[in-house]
């Protein structure tokens, strides 16, 4: 099935039409793209259906209808399901997976797609569904990368920052989980904090009109914690693992003095206690590294 020098907009399926599938499919429809869908609650098709969609009966007819089958469902068990419903109707496609999922499931349903003879990408969605096809919006994407080209100008209509970042399949998925992983840490510590102002009678936004470019000067430190966790060296000049020890202890007791929920500073002593004693005081933050690898 080939895409090359078309004039017409190539037809696409979505399989899926929840909060983020309808979205999708909506990008689609509005860049001129003639756009089959199907649903399992068929009904959740309609709004689509006014807006120029065609509405398939099956999953088999949703996928014959379209060269690139996009899915969006709400796990990986269920997308694996509605690849083998579609069976041999695949062969010649291209499956785009956007189902969240560990990067196991991405690999496993790209191989379930490449034995029914579908090329398979894995794309992982980093905005929520009213941003989707905005210029600043992320879409990771794993797989082959003439594959990827191939359907270039369709994916890019999902965001403008897309962008393939490996082969795996799993990649993307291991990328999305990154962000957010770093996302829990920064909200936790934030929230954690704003329990100790909040005690003390502080306003948060008081707090952050004096606070703000600290916090905002963290995230510019990630550059070279990631290039000294990339050379595994760690030596610090200033601010080594023994200067942030008493800090770290000041929050701790801090926290439970106000009765504040003490998980995380005494979940961070714990770490750095025991990468000082295991000879690394002088080491920068980096060395932490270490004490997540290891489980
Ligand atoms: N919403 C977001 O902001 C957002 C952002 C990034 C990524 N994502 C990801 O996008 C995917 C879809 O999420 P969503 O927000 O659209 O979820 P949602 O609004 O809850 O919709 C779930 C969709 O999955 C379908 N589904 C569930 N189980 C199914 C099954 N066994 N067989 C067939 N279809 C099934 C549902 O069909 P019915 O209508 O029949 O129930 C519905 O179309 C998820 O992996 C989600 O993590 C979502």
């Amino acid at each position: 099935m080939t895409v090359e020098n078309r004039d017409v907009p190539q037809p696409v399926t979505v399989l899926g039409l929840g909060e983020m599938g309808a979205a999708v499919a909506g990008v689609f429809l509005a860049s001129g793209h003639p756009t089959t869908v199907w649903n399992r609650t068929p009904e959740k098709a309609e709004a689509l259906v006014a807006g120029g969609a065609l509405r398939a009966a099956t999953v088999r007819d949703a996928v014959t209808a379209g060269e690139v089958v996009f899915v969006s469902v709400k796990s990986a068990a269920a997308a694996s399901r509605l690849l083998e419903e579609a069976g041999g109707a695949l062969a010649g496609r291209t499956v785009v997976n956007l189902t969240d999922c560990t990067s196991g499931e991405a690999k496993e349903t790209g191989r379930l797609a490449a034995e029914s003879g579908a090329d398979y990408l894995h794309g992982q969605i980093m905005t929520i569904a009213p941003a989707l096809g905005a210029p600043e919006s992320v879409v990771f994407f794993g797989g082959a990368e003439s594959v990827y080209d191939r359907h270039r100008p369709l994916l890019d209509l999902l965001g403008g920052k897309g962008a393939l970042v490996a082969a795996d399949p799993g990649a993307p998925v291991l990328y999305g989980m990154a962000v957010h992983g770093t996302m829990w840490g920064i909200l936790n510590g934030f929230l954690h904090a704003a329990a100790l102002l909040k005690d003390e009678g502080i306003e948060l936004k008081r707090f952050l009109d004096h606070a703000g470019p600290s916090l905002t000067a963290l995230t510019s430190f990630l550059p070279s914690i990631a290039d000294e966790v990339d050379r595994s060296q760690y030596a610090a000049q200033y601010g080594a693992l023994r200067h942030h020890l008493p800090s770290i202890d000041d929050l701790l007791r801090e926290s439970r003095a106000r009765n504040v929920a003490d998980h995380l500073p005494a979940h961070t002593l714990f770490l750095v206690t025991q990468a000082i004693a295991d000879g690394h005081a002088d080491d920068n933050y980096s060395r932490m590294i270490d004490y997540f690898a290891e489980r």
